[in-house]
């Protein structure tokens, strides 16, 4: 195991009726003046925004509003809400939502205690010191920014999807009540596990020995997902299986099961540049990439894609590690179909042709991408062509 520092203050409010409590801890953590920053209908239609605006007025404090924030989080509106909070004086964010809800509020709380342009922090320029608290409402579980270190923005201008990361952007608070999640969509719900799912395969894949500890809480999220994932598809309202999957998207992200080791990250980069050119839904990329990353990797490092396989899908061994690990790949193709999700190009919208230039965005700042194989633009496009054809 390697050396770690691991810092997670944010305050967990989870269950029914939490949400009542957001005045107070709005007020605990310090917020005077607000900004209640949200995205398109779904928290109208909830009765959230109306709770919302109800405790916040029940104890006497003050806010501006903000909405909009589309999924894959663009900059147009991140400048706007700097400007905003500067204007009026904002000292806490607050936000309603998902992971782009989230992830605009803290490009908006760092841009707001910076002289230069927020998109230093997302092109890796400038590192971020400083940041308004944000609090969170989380209404979908998925991205994991609710304890999470990380925002992930869509440049308009320049068509970037890139992250930027700092403790102080880890939420002071986040509410956490599962029966706002029941009003997903199966398509967004199937997506949310597919993307808590892929957090820790970000982590799993590593070639850091002696991390039982990590391997082993890695393994327990994934098994929640793959018995919790088809009971929510199958019925939405089950209020239990949803509380499962939330704490899960939280605990995928929050670094917990990654401490101590070199984690991998190429499926969600090369994931990225495909939501930042067809505005595809995360996790629905994120199914069609990170099969494919394990095919391509398996035949260059299998040892931790037998363990998957063995540990995770409860394969039986067969004669050589390669076979082993793909049915273990295998399995997990399959229950990403069976909850819904795309596994190819086509599904999603995507062609081949837009390849080489992902390729050479994704690896614009550094000649490889990822860690438990570090690939070179020559594997990611194969990666890309397995995506789009079904063949190696
Ligand atoms: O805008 P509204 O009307 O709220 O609709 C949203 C949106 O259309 C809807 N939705 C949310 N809660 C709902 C609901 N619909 C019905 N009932 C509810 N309870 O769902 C749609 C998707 O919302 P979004 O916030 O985009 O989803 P998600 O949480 O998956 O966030 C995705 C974004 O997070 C980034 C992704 O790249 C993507 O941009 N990520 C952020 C990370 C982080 N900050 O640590 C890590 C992740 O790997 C990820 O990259
Ligand atoms: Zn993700």
């Amino acid at each position: 195991m390697e050396n770690f520092t691991f810092y997670a203050p944010t305050y967990f409010d989870f269950g029914k009726g939490a949400e009542q409590h957001v005045g107070e801890l709005v007020r605990r953590f310090g917020g005077k003046k607000v900004l209640f920053h949200y995205g398109g209908g779904s928290i109208v239609k909830s009765g959230l925004y109306d709770t919302v605006k109800k405790c916040l007025e029940a104890e006497g404090i003050a806010y501006v509003e903000l909405g909009g924030v589309k999924p894959n989080p663009r900059s147009g509106l991140v400048y706007e809400g700097i400007e905003l909070c500067r204007r009026e004086g904002v000292d806490f964010i607050l936000a309603v939502g998902g992971g782009s809800v989230i992830d605009s509020s803290k490009a908006i709380a760092a841009g707001c205690c910076y002289d230069g342009d927020f998109w230093d922090f997302y092109s890796g320029k400038a590192k971020i010191q400083q940041a308004v608290p944000v609090g969170t409402i989380l209404t979908i579980a998925a991205a994991g920014s609710e304890g999470s270190t990380n925002s992930v923005i869509t440049n308009e201008e320049t068509g970037y999807k890139k992250g930027a990361g700092s403790d102080v952007l880890r939420p002071k608070f986040s509410i956490l009540n599962p029966e706002f999640t029941c009003s997903l969509p199966p398509y967004q719900t199937a997506a949310g596990a597919t993307d808590i799912m892929i957090h820790i395969c970000e982590r799993y894949f590593s070639n850091t020995e002696e991390v039982e500890i990590t391997d082993r809480l890695c393994e327990a999220v994934l098994k929640t997902m793959i018995h919790e994932t088809p009971r929510v598809i199958e019925d939405p309202q089950n209020y239990d299986a949803r509380a499962n999957i939330m704490w899960a998207g939280m605990l995928a992200h929050n670094n917990v099961c990654g401490v101590g080791r070199v984690q991998d990250w190429a499926s969600h980069h090369i994931e990225h540049e495909l939501s930042a050119l067809y505005d595809v839904t995360h996790g629905a990329g994120l199914a069609v990439i990170a099969p494919a990353w394990m095919r391509y990797v398996l035949k260059i490092n299998p040892h931790k894609l037998v363990q998957f396989a063995l540990r995770v899908w409860d394969i039986e061994p067969r004669e050589n590690e390669e076979k082993t690990a793909l049915k273990g790949i295998e399995a997990f193709e399959r229950f990403l179909k069976d909850i819904g999700m795309p596994l190819t190009f086509a599904e999603i919208g995507a062609d081949e042709k837009d390849a080489e230039l992902m390729t050479s965005k994704l690896l614009n700042t550094k000649d490889t991408e990822g860690n438990y194989v570090q690939l070179r633009a020559e594997d990611v496009m194969k990666i890309y062509h397995y995506a789009a054809t079904g063949e190696m």
